[in-house]
């Protein structure tokens, strides 16, 4: 009620980056002391906890935060204060980079939807890896999504995903290997079989070689057709993979409510929120037939209720990730669409 009679509509008045930053900022701030924790806890409601084995990790439940919202581990504390079991940080680049020209963050209001165009802006691996060695493991799970710096061409791609691991192995508890962003160009070729099955096996061998080896997941496009998708998930089972991610945003624009000319005007970019959540079960259901129970299912994308949970949960998800509909439904959101999963 707080959230969608006060604070969205104060929020939504601003242009998206911005409401953004401010949001980011209010967190990082409250964190700090135990009174703005408790602010935050009130904001989130209790969340139970409901415990479940991923990847070899204990989740509190089965409901986190998507890469992309907090690419710098800025405000873990307090996005952990408000119910997230996991949170995954990213996507981050061995180097720092500024990503797009702004704006590049643009609202559907009537589609309940985001266009981002963002372009993997982030402070740099190290960085976030200095912040996330101080964290408290008690707080929850964390991941490390991992990319190439836009500079970087494909040919030299793995090295930017090895460095970047490196930076990261004692400070997250699992990796993500981004290759299905559609904001750095040419980014996606990396789910080519070849060069999906160079930079997966160097990622796997890389990890080995690590006293504290983690788990992997690889985060899919929805762009992909159905063969695509199987024949992808059957690879990261061969290359050692524990989890796959299904899925980023899309580049389709289809059966939108906005109106035309509002979406071209926000160009080119990555949709996410409630158009994308039919596709992404539908790929959640294709993993789950190509590798069973051999890997873990991370299902992703358009997820704003209790029942979006249980659909990705019957289509084959053992967690659930949220971005655009924490931001439309605020944070009371967690704790309702979170008892969902109880048996
Ligand atoms: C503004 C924005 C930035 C994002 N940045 C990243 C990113 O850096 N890395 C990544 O893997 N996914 C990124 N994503 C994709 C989300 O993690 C998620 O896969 C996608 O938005 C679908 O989920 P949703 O419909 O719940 O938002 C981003 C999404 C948004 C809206």
């Amino acid at each position: 009620m707080l959230y969608s009679n006060i604070i969205r509509p104060i929020l939504f008045n601003l242009p998206a980056e911005i409401a953004h930053n401010i949001t980011m900022k209010q967190l990082e701030f409250l964190q700090q002391s135990a009174l703005g924790r408790g602010v935050i806890r009130y904001l989130g409601g209790e969340v139970k906890s409901s415990p479940i084995n991923v990847m070899g990790l204990q989740f509190k439940h089965p409901v986190g935060l998507a890469a992309g919202l907090d690419k710098d581990a800025m405000a873990i504390r307090g996005l952990f204060e408000l119910g997230f079991s996991h949170i995954e940080v990213g996507t981050l680049t061995p180097r720092p980079q500024p990503g797009n020209e702004k704006p590049r963050l643009f609202r559907l209001k009537k589609d309940e939807a985001l266009i981002n165009r963002m372009g993997f802006n982030n402070h740099g691996s190290l960085a976030a890896s200095n912040r996330l060695i101080k964290r408290d493991p008690s707080w929850g799970i964390v991941g490390g999504n991992i990319g190439r710096n836009k500079m970087t061409d494909n040919e030299n791609a793995v090295d930017d995903y090895l460095i970047s691991m490196n930076h990261l192995r004692a400070s997250v508890d699992y990796f993500t290997v981004n290759i299905s962003s559609p904001n750095t160009p040419g980014l996606r070729d990396l789910q080519h079989k070849k060069a999906l099955n160079n930079l997966l096996s160097a990622v796997f061998e890389e990890n080995k070689k690590s006293d504290t080896p983690r788990p992997l997941a690889v985060k899919i496009s929805p762009d992909l057709s159905k063969e695509e998708i199987q024949s992808i998930s059957r690879l990261a089972v061969e290359c050692g993979f524990s989890g796959i991610i299904g899925t980023n945003t899309t580049i389709g624009r289809d059966s939108l409510k906005t109106k035309t000319n509002k979406v071209k005007k926000a160009g080119l970019g990555g949709l996410s929120g409630k158009p994308l959540n039919g596709r992404s079960t539908d790929v959640v259901q294709w993993i789950k037939e190509a590798v069973d129970d051999s890997v873990a299912i991370i299902g992703v994308g358009g997820v704003f209720t209790a029942q979006d949970v249980i659909d990705k949960r019957n289509a084959g998800a053992d967690l659930v990730q949220i971005y655009t509909g924490f931001v439309y439904n605020g944070p009371s959101m967690i704790h309702d669409i979170q008892e969902a999963w109880r048996p």
